[in-house]
Order: structure tokens, then C-alpha cells, then sequence
């Protein structure tokens, strides 16, 4: 019943560079590059104290490495999140070749962690705080259904056998379109009848 084709995650990190209001495109004028300048120089003199700075804010990150029974896991999600804070806060990060990975500069709370990639069961959360060290051990999915739990919405969403009406098959993405303004379908919640359905439940 699953098609075999898998969706694949690209297992590299991204780095973004945020620009304030300050970048503009285009040739800087003298007194800016003067100034540019004097503000590099200040950086650069008040370096080493930044580096030395005791506790630089108390954000640490957690780390480890991944595994399962194949070995390190290369390129598969590590998840954590808390409930501490005045709102729920995750941050998500993807191991490198060697399955290690950091969730950095995480703010003082209890957390828990958890690993979800393609091919494995999602392992269970563990609780961790930042500086700590936590190897985390994950399961491999046994078969296509239980690895198939955390494909993207839209994967399943594809896998939807359309009736053969050339009017319907016209029609049908377009109003899917609606439902997008709210939420995406394929889901786990819009995809199973399950104990949470609210029948007749109207969402629009
Ligand atoms: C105006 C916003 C909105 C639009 C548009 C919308 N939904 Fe929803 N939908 C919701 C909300 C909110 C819930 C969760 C309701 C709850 O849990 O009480 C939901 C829940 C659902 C559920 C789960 C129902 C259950 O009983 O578990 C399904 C299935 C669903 N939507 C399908 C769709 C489809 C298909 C479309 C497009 C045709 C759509 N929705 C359009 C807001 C919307």
C-alpha cells in the first residue's frame, strides 16, 4: 500500500545570517567606512573579554551522539523541547556523518529529547539540561507503515487515489487551497478517524 517512493532529509545545517537594519546594498561613504572601521577595532580590542566572559549568558547547549543498531545516525532530527518557559520552546537540529549533534545556546529549563528521522521509530524522551551530555540510542522502524508515521503531511497527502472524473481531479486542489489557510492535511489528526475525532465536527 506505500509507494516506495521515501522522502529523503538533506542531513546538512543550515547557517543564517541575519542582516539588521543596518545593511543596505550598495557603496558605503567614507565617514561610514570610517567608522566601520573604528567599531572593528573596538570589537576586535574587546574580543578576549568576550571570550573569557564566565557563563556568556548561562545559554548552553546539549549534545551527543546518536545511534542505533546500524550505528551512528547521520542526518535525522534531534528534538528539544520544554514547557518551562513562559511559552513551549523547541529547537531542532539534524546529526552530522558521525551522528553527533548540539542543540546550542539553550536557555536554563528541563528539557526533553527526543530523535525522529526517516527508517527509525521516534525514540523516547529523555530528560536532559543544557551542558549536559546525552547519547541517545533510537530504534529502527520495523516496517513501511510504522516508518511512514513521520512522513510529511503532504505525503500522504499524495497517496490519495483521486475518482476517475476529469472535473473532480480539476477542482480537488483547488479547494484543498482553502483548507491550507488553516492547516496542512495529511496529518496524523486529518488523516485517521481516532479516538480524538469529534464527529461532526465542522472546521471551517
Ligand atoms: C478556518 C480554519 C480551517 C479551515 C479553512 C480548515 N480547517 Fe480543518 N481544522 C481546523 C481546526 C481549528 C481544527 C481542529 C479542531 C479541533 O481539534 O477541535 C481542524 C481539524 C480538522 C480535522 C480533524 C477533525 C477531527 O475530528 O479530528 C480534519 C480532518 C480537517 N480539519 C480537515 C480539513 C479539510 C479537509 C479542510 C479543507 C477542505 C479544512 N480542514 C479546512 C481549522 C480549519
Amino acid at each position: 500500500m506505500f509507494s516506495s517512493s521515501k522522502p529523503r532529509l538533506n542531513g546538512r545545517a543550515a547557517t543564517f545570517i541575519s542582516c539588521g537594519g543596518g545593511c543596505r546594498a550598495g557603496a558605503r561613504g567614507p565617514r561610514e567606512s570610517r567608522q566601520a572601521v573604528q567599531a572593528m577595532s573596538l570589537l576586535l580590542a574587546i574580543a578576549p573579554l568576550l571570550v573569557l566572559a564566565p557563563g556568556r549568558g548561562g545559554a548552553q547547549p546539549i549534545s551527543g551522539v546518536v545511534t542505533s543498531s546500524k550505528g551512528p545516525e547521520a542526518g535525522v532530527w534531534v528534538i528539544a523541547e520544554t514547557g518551562d518557559l513562559p511559552t513551549k520552546f523547541a529547537r531542532i537540529v539534524v546529526t552530522d556523518d558521525q551522528g553527533r549533534y548540539l542543540v546550542p545556546d539553550l536557555p536554563s529549563a528541563n528539557y526533553q529529547v527526543f530523535v525522529r528521522g526517516y527508517g527509525l521509530l521516534d525514540s523516547p524522551r529523555q530528560a536532559a539540561k543544557p551542558g549536559q551530555q546525552l547519547n541517545v540510542k533510537v530504534g529502527i522502524a520495523p516496517d513501511a507503515r510504522s516508518a511512514a508515521q513521520v512522513y510529511p503531511a503532504a505525503w500522504w497527502l499524495s497517496m490519495l487515489t483521486l475518482p476517475d472524473d476529469k472535473e473532480f481531479q480539476r477542482k480537488f486542489p483547488m479547494d484543498m487551497k482553502d483548507c491550507f489557510d488553516c492547516h496542512q492535511v495529511g496529518t496524523k489528526t486529518t488523516r485517521e478517524i481516532g479516538p480524538n475525532s469529534a464527529p461532526g465536527l465542522r472546521c471551517s
